[in-house]
């Protein structure tokens, strides 16, 4: 992790050199120019009609450094948007500098990948797109469950790439660990995949230590998505430092708390029964949300301290956590995209980031992440509180 010392001291000594090899760049202050000088690559040139963000690496993958989460046009959360609405959100979103666009197979289903397919069709060559496997679905679209079988990845991959209008998709992840298929199995059908020019790169989500280690030997990495934010802190507990040690980017879904941390969710907001994960969600209920509210209150006055919104602070936090990570906030506002992206100008210091880890230690977060339902999917390791160590996660060995 970035010392509070080396940060004032490595941004203070590169700020101007990097400013000064980038005249494209928008002269950023504060954080963002610590986002310059530790990921400052200028290859991922936009065209004229966009901005040029900087840059992050996930693994060997260079990104920019905020991404844009497509889940919520059609999925999860409510209301939803047409396809002509999202369409518009990733469009502006590109001409911002956002080049990092992630989507999956189930959110929609389908329709968020065709939403994305059309979004980016006139700039394809030019930005980073992300999407995940690993649910299986009947004749009907229904969702039946986990299937990472070979045959079965190959088929929803091709899949994919039509709904996505593309012939290759750049990272490939895993959507949850499959408990029947050896994950060595899944490592090798992406590595075929990886042959054959449809994949660049894979990573898993809510995968643990055991079974990161698993699939990096076979296939090396590139991200693990597992949800990451204030007041969710599973990865701490074994995931970031394999990431750390292994050289895998990090990309935490929920950056924002499923819009909580933003403060515009409160003990009073109603929640759509069928349409809205948040109304069964054991955070969200009217007693949590009050006792939560402490973090927001905390995130608010940072934000006070730096001319930021909370969820400004939410997200910076984050990309000081290390330098690894690219948070993917979810949003079908175009404002609320702006404010997202302008976090990179928020002047983000190790005190700030340092105030914010005294605070929450002593707040702590009330309610789990997650249902139970939903949370027995995540790998051993992946939640706070189990540990992988000794084990070899829930992907079973493969047959010698
Ligand atoms: N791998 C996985 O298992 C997994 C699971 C869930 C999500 N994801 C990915 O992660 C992405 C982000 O996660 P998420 O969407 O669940 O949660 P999130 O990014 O933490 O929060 C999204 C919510 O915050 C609101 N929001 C966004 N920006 C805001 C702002 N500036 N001010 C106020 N509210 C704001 C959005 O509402 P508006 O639309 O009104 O802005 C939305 O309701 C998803 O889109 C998806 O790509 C992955």
């Amino acid at each position: 992790m970035l010392k509070n010392k080396d940060w004032n001291r490595r941004t203070f000594l590169k700020t101007s050199a990097s400013v000064l090899a980038f005249p494209f760049v928008t002269p950023f202050n504060g954080f963002a120019q610590f986002v310059l000088t530790q990921y400052n690559n200028s290859k991922m040139i936009t065209d004229k009609n966009t901005t040029l963000l900087p840059t992050r690496k996930l693994g060997t993958l260079e990104v920019s450094a905020m991404g844009l989460g497509c889940m919520n046009f059609h999925h999860a959360f409510y209301p939803r948007t047409t396809k002509q609405e999202a369409i518009k959100v990733i469009q502006r979103a590109y001409e911002l500098g956002v080049t990092f666009f992630d989507t999956a197979i189930n959110y929609g289903p389908f329709l968020s990948e065709e939403s994305v397919g059309e979004a980016v069709a006139p700039f394809r060559d030019k930005i980073i797109l992300a999407t995940k496997f690993g649910y299986g679905y009947d004749e009907n679209g229904k969702n039946i469950g986990l299937n990472s079988q070979p045959d079965y990845i190959k088929k929803m991959t091709d899949a994919s790439l039509k709904r996505l209008k593309t012939d290759y998709i750049d990272l490939y992840y895993q959507h949850r660990v499959d408990p029947t298929v050896p994950i060595e199995d899944v490592a090798g059908v992406i590595q075929d995949m990886i042959k054959e020019g449809k994949v660049r790169h894979w990573g898993l989500s809510e995968a643990g230590e055991a079974t990161i280690r698993r699939a990096h030997k076979v296939q090396p990495l590139t991200a693990i998505q597992n949800e990451y934010a204030v007041w969710t802190r599973d990865p701490e507990g074994e995931v970031l430092s394999t990431c750390e040690e292994l050289g895998i980017g990090f990309v935490p879904w929920s950056p924002i708390g499923k819009g909580f941390l933003s403060g515009t969710i409160t003990p009073n907001t109603k929640f759509d029964p069928r349409l809205d994960v948040r109304y069964n969600s054991p955070r969200f209920t009217t007693e949590n949300l009050k006792a939560n509210w402490k973090i927001v209150s905390l995130l608010q006055h940072i934000g006070a301290k730096k001319y930021a919104t909370p969820t400004q602070i939410a997200l910076a936090w984050l990309m000081t956590k290390y330098p690894f990570i690219v948070p993917i906030p979810g949003t079908t506002s175009i404002k609320h995209l702006e404010e997202n992206v302008n976090t990179l100008q928020v002047e983000f210091t190790g005190d700030d980031f340092n105030e914010i880890e005294n605070e929450f230690a002593k707040i702590g977060v009330h309610g789990e992440r997650t249902t139970a339902q939903l949370s027995s999917v995540h790998d051993i390791g992946a939640n706070l509180g189990t540990s992988s160590k000794g084990t070899h996660g829930n992907s079973p060995l493969p047959k010698k």
